[in-house]
């Protein structure tokens, strides 16, 4: 099994050239898009479809399907960390953040969440044509590992969707932490420079993790904001969502059944 990684999202755009017909994707966005999603998942959340913009995500709530289900679709996501409100569209407060502590059982229980961030679901989108695209985070990192030695991709590529333009820490540490449970399984794994750097950070900052991760850019940013500043150490947890959170053909992200 070759293990190859992006470690920026400079690096999603030239995705679209790539074949990745065969590519298993495991896309990290710890702080907290898809930390957040996989929360939902376990806390009973039917599915979340990522989504690049605001006006995309609107356009979902007003389509055939969002009309039909209104009750149970939810708008969710940020912008600079914090929930969309109405001002940014044109009078429609979005239901949820993009906090992992907000989608507790009784918000998100049956409901499909419709999400838009800055990062993390652009690079999910990016990663659409692939054979098997997988949201992955700290809190389901083993059972997504377990996933993957089962399935024996010809290929798996780690995506870091970073913060903003540039590299986040802890999505490369999350992308490390996989790639030493994966290779455990395999005596003779692939790596390309850049799945070694991810695996060397990971292996400096295992011993204190939360140590590591307190300078990341964007948890400082959420440290520095009360209502937000324990979505950290939320989304440091290892493995407590045991759970397989998997983006389907049509765009959803759902729990698989395992
Ligand atoms: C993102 O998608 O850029 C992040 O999840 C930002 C955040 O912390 O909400």
């Amino acid at each position: 099994m070759k293990i190859d990684a992006i470690l920026t999202p400079a690096e999603l755009p030239a995705l679209a050239k790539r074949d990745l017909s065969e590519t298993l994707c495991v896309v990290f966005d710890v702080l907290r898009a898809t930390s957040t999603f996989v929360t939902a998942l376990h806390n009973g959340a039917k599915a979340v479809i990522p989504v690049g913009e605001i006006s995309e995500a609107l356009a979902f709530k007003n389509s055939e399907f969002g009309i039909r289900n209104s009750e149970s679709v939810l708008l969710g996501g940020e912008r600079d960390g914090v929930k969309i409100r109405a001002a940014q569209t044109g009078g429609i407060d979005f239901d949820l953040g993009n906090s992992p502590r907000e989608c507790t059982p009784e918000k998100v229980r049956g409901r499909t969440i419709v999400s838009t961030t800055t990062n993390g679901t652009r690079a999910l989108r990016a990663c659409a044509a692939a054979k098997t695209v997988l949201a992955g985070s700290f809190l389901n990192l083993a059972a997504t590992a377990e996933f993957i030695e089962e399935l024996q991709p010809v290929e798996v590529l780690l995506v870091c969707a970073g913060t903003r333009e540039e590299n986040a820490d802890e999505d490369v540490l999350a992308a490390g932490a996989l790639c030493e449970l994966l290779a455990r399984g395999d005596a003779r794994p692939t790596f390309p420079d850049s799945t070694e750097i991810a695996r060397r950070a990971w292996a400096q900052a295992k011993p204190d993790l939360a140590a590591a991760v307190r300078n990341a850019t964007n948890a400082r940013r959420l440290l520095a904001i009360p209502e937000l500043r324990d979505d950290v150490v939320f989304c440091l947890q290892r493995d407590v969502f045991p759970l397989i959170a998997r983006m389907e053909a049509d765009g959803a992200i759902r729990r698989k059944p395992t």
